[in-house]
């Protein structure tokens, strides 16, 4: 089976978890301010709430970046939607509301913003995650270009490529293990992404050979960005994507 491939070129930065450090995480307000610092791609995590809708939050729990508490998985969406996600950032941002893959994906087709859509499984919902969040993908960008979905969980991709064949994966480590041309494979998947400084050049001659794309995280400083996409890296997420403007 041949990966397929998202129907746009990769751009050299992808703002991570929405607009990087210049707004809270996992945001509308991260999406505006990506596009407005001229950044043509985001990336953003999603995870299962207690209804099993898909909304975007990093973390298994709430209290780090809303101003609600307990697990996200156990937590219905009538109590999502009115939480804060932005004054724990600052008091500038707040009210601005958790949003759900339904609203990233609007504002994505709003501003023309092209997504890395970051499955990000509760422990223990691994496949349903990745069914679910497949299945809303394909629904909210019908007619349009996939988003690129990458995850940790291979259990989350495994489910995500049976729900919808056609979306390109990215297989994401943290250091990518010996065997990690073997999973890739064995997803179809399009891309690697991996930490920056995890990155070893067996690693990257052997995706260069083949002609994968090859993604880091997270890089925030200008030459660093700079010499890995020297190297052959195709993107890099940042959160300092004023310092990465441009590139
Ligand atoms: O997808 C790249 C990066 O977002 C992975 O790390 O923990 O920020 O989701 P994390
Ligand atoms: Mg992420």
């Amino acid at each position: 089976m041949s990966p397929p491939a998202p129907a746009w070129p990769l751009p050299r930065v992808f703002a991570h978890r929405c607009g990087g450090a210049l707004a809270p995480e996992n945001t509308l307000a991260g999406l505006r301010i990506a596009a407005a610092m001229g950044c043509r791609a985001v990336e953003f995590d999603v995870m299962l709430s207690a209804d099993g809708s898909p909304w975007l939050i990093h973390d298994e729990t709430l209290e780090r970046t809303t101003n609600g508490a307990g697990r996200v998985c156990e937590t219905p969406d009538a109590v999502l939607q009115g939480l804060d996600a932005g004054s724990q950032q600052h008091r500038a941002y707040a009210g601005e509301p958790l949003p759900s893959l339904g609203d990233a994906a609007a504002l994505c087709h709003e501003l023309g913003l092209m997504a890395n859509v970051e499955i990000k499984p509760a422990t223990g919902f691994e496949a349903i995650t990745g069914e679910v969040v497949a299945r809303r993908i394909s629904e909210l960008w019908q007619g349009r270009p996939l988003p690129l979905v990458s995850s940790f969980s291979p259990a989350a991709l495994e489910a995500a490529r049976r729900a919808v064949p056609r979306l390109p994966l990215g297989t994401l480590w943290v250091h990518p293990p010996a065997d990690w041309l073997h999973h890739f494979n064995a997803l179809a998947a399009f891309s690697l992404h991996c930490a920056a400084d995890k990155l070893e050049e067996t690693v990257l001659d052997q995706a260069r050979s083949r002609k994968i794309p090859v993604l880091c995280y997270t890089v925030n400083d200008r030459s660093a960005a700079e010499t890995l996409l020297a190297r052959g890296i195709r993107s890099v997420f940042s959160d300092r994507i004023d310092a990465l403007r441009s590139l």
